[in-house]
Parts: C-alpha cells; structure tokens; sequence
C-alpha cells in the first residue's frame, strides 16, 4: 500500500448520523457535538441537511445550528441540499459548502428524493448556477447506491459512469462522493471502481474525490482501505458509527470516525485528528436517548486504543 501520505475525514455524524436518529436531539446537543467534533480537530463537518421537514423532521433545525457554529474557525461546513430548494435555502442561511444528492439507482432515487435521477440531475444543473454567484462556494456531488442499491441489487458502474461524465461536462469544481449507501459494497469493487475513475479525470484538477462508507457488513474499514489504496484521500464517517439513510431499508450505521483513524494512523497514515477528544465526541453521541451506535475500537480500554 501507498502509506505515508495525509488523508482528510470529514465527520457527517451531524448530518448522516442525526438523520436517523428518530428521537428529537435538542439543538443545542447537536450544536456541541459539532463544536466537540472541531476541538477534535475535524476541518470539514457535515452538519444537518436542507431538506424537506417532513421528509426528515430531525433535519428541521439546520439553519440554527448552522447559525451557532458561524463563529468556528479553521474548519468547513457542509450541508446536504437534496434539490435546488434547499440549495436555495442553504446558500440564504451562509452555507456555500454544498453537499448535493442523488442516487446512481432510480429505484433509491424515487424513495429518498421522489424524482427520477434525470430530474434530480436537472437539480443539479441549477445549483451549480446558483453556485457562480456564490462567494467561496464548494460542491460535493454525493452519488448514492455506487455500488448497491437496497431494492436492485448491484449497480452497474456504466450507470454510475454515465452520471459522473454529465456532471463533469458542467465545466465546475466537483468533489464527487462515492457512497456505499447499504454498506454492501466489497473491497474489491470500491478499489477497481476507484481506480478507474481517478484514473479517468486525473488530468482535470476540478474534480476531486471521496469515499463515503457504511459499516453494516463489517466492511467499512476495509472498504475505506482499498479506497485508500485506489487513491482516495477524502472518507466521509461518523463518531460513533451512527448514521444511515432512512430511505434505504436495512442500512445501517456510518464507518466510525474513531476506527478510521486508528486504523490509518497505526498505518502511519495522518489523518490530524485527536482520538482521544474524538472517543469523547462518540461517548457523548452514545448517550444520546434511542441512538443505534455502531463502530469497533470504542468499546476497548483507552490505553489500549491511544496507547
Ligand atoms: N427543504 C424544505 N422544503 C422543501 C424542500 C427543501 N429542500 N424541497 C421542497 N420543499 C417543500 C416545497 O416547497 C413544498 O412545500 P409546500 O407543500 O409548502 O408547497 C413541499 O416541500 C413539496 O415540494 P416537492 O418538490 O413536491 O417535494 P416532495 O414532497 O416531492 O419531496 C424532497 C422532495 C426532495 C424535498 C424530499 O423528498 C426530501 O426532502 N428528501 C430528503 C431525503 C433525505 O434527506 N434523505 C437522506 C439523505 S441522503
Ligand atoms: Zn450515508
């Protein structure tokens, strides 16, 4: 394996993991697990989504939250926006850091954002107009179901390659983020599918790339690793391992943040982030009322994770 080289993970407990949670948190908790998440040295945060409330009645404090954070220095943060409504709203409320949705499967599509995927790319199509307007405004193009799709199965990568190559003839900065949605993918195709595609735009510095897991097979690691081996360097995971579509029935938790990094930095791989403060963080997201945690290295003693 390539080692030594930096990686960045970008924390989406406050986005990926808050949405599943069906408990209301109260604002202020979600509001100190993102500061906690900065003090641990995260610099991107996904905090909440833009979306529709009753689609995702958790979500509906976004802008509040955002609000409270504005003052955080040093660190980006995201938000998801699932049309160019919530683009919309974002973009109004001082977020310029977009996170955009779509599913590479139609049937995942229809269920998470009730449209077709042609519809949802004409979203698409206006946010990154919005996005010319827009001081310091930053596009990740998250494609849901890369690999697999909760209601067809394995997902073919022309699918997916044909939705990459029309978001790149839009001629923006894009960080596209590769999701594994169910978790279901396997370390074999997340490395070739990595592969191919960073090898394909390799020469267009506006596009970036991003591996998204979840760790409902146990794979989320492994996943991230040959991710990493393919020539990823951004992993989107949660503290705690919480997380989960709730448009994609028997999806499961996040990668957990915490296993990343030990994983990568007892490979000698840096990824800045303070693991201490971060078990913190996922203790404290642990303690939240009717939370479905998940992750690994969390449960052992300290001194035998921090050593
Ligand atoms: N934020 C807030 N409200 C929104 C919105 C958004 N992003 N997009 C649409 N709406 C509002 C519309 O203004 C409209 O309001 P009205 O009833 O007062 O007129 C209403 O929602 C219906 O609009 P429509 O475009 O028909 O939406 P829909 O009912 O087809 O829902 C989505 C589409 C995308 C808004 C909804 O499915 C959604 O928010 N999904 C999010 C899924 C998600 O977050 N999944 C997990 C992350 S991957
Ligand atoms: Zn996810």
């Amino acid at each position: 394996m390539n080692k030594k080289q930096e990686i960045q993970i970008v924390d989406v407990a406050p986005r990926d993991g808050f949405q599943a949670v069906k408990a209301p948190i109260p604002t202020v908790s979600k509001i100190e697990v993102s500061k906690a998440l900065a003090a641990a040295n995260f610099k991107r945060i996904e905090v909440g989504s833009f979306v529709s409330p009753k689609a995702i009645p958790q979500m509906a404090d976004t802008k509040d939250v955002h609000a409270a954070l504005s003052g955080l220095s040093d660190v980006r943060l995201s938000t998801l926006v699932p049309n160019a409504i919530g683009a919309k709203n974002a973009i109004e409320a001082g977020v310029s850091d977009l996170v955009f949705v779509l599913s590479a499967s139609e049937t995942h599509n229809q269920s998470n954002v009730k449209r077709s995927v042609s519809n949802s790319f004409g979203e698409l199509e206006k946010i990154v107009d919005m996005g010319k307007c827009v001081e310091g405004f930053m596009l990740r193009f998250n494609i849901a179901t890369v690999f697999d799709c909760p209601f067809e199965g394995r997902v073919l990568e022309q699918t997916v390659q044909d939705i990459i190559a029309q978001a790149v003839d839009l001629d923006f900065p894009i960080e596209f983020g590769l999701c594994d949605t169910t978790g279901r993918a396997f370390p074999d195709h997340v490395a070739s599918f990595c592969s191919q595609v960073i090898e394909q735009y390799k020469s267009n510095k506006d596009i970036g790339w991003a591996f998204h897991g979840h760790d409902t097979y146990g794979l989320g690691v492994a996943n991230a690793l040959y991710a990493y081996d393919a020539g990823v360097r951004v992993f989107d995971a949660a503290a705690a391992g919480l997380g989960g579509c709730p448009f994609a029935p028997g999806a499961s938790g996040n990668t957990a943040s915490e296993d990343l990094v030990f994983t990568f930095e007892n490979m000698g791989v840096a990824t800045g982030i303070d693991l201490e403060k971060l078990l913190d963080v996922a203790a404290l997201i642990d303690a939240f009322p009717d939370v479905d945690t998940g992750g690994h290295v969390r449960s052992l003693p300290r001194k035998r994770i921090c050593g």
